[in-house]
């Protein structure tokens, strides 16, 4: 049985070889549908507090930090969910992307309530 915690050497291994991949990210997504629309995405982190939908909440412990990360996918599910249904027919293309993005979200929320049901099991460790 593997460990469930895993050591920060292979964690940052891990991070700089994901990264090296160059990961297509939702974000990625977006910004070149938006091109693709002839729009211009908004890169600036000025006033990314407040373009965002989930807020930055510091959770104290790791359990916390897991719950307060299931808030935000659970905000991003509203959200996606409710830019597909605003989309409808208008734009099937867009709509697929965003439908594509909403399951990636739904399975991070997944993979956080089994990570909390393990964690709970041992006791909230
Ligand atoms: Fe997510």
């Amino acid at each position: 049985m593997s460990s469930f915690l895993t050591d920060i050497t292979t964690l940052r291994e891990r991070a700089r070889s994901k990264m090296d991949e160059g990961p297509i990210t939702a974000a990625d997504q977006i910004a070149l549908r938006i091109t693709q629309l002839q729009g211009e995405p908004n890169f600036s982190p000025i006033g990314i507090e407040n373009r965002s939908h989930a807020e930055y909440v510091e959770g104290d412990g790791l359990v916390d930090m897991i719950k307060e990360d299931l808030v935000a996918e659970r905000v991003a599910i509203e959200s996606y969910s409710e830019i597909v249904q605003w989309l409808g027919d208008k734009d099937p293309t867009t709509r697929r992307m965003m439908e594509d993005i909403l399951a990636v979200e739904e399975e991070h929320a997944d993979d956080l309530l089994t990570l909390l049901a393990d964690l709970e099991s041992r006791g909230g460790v």
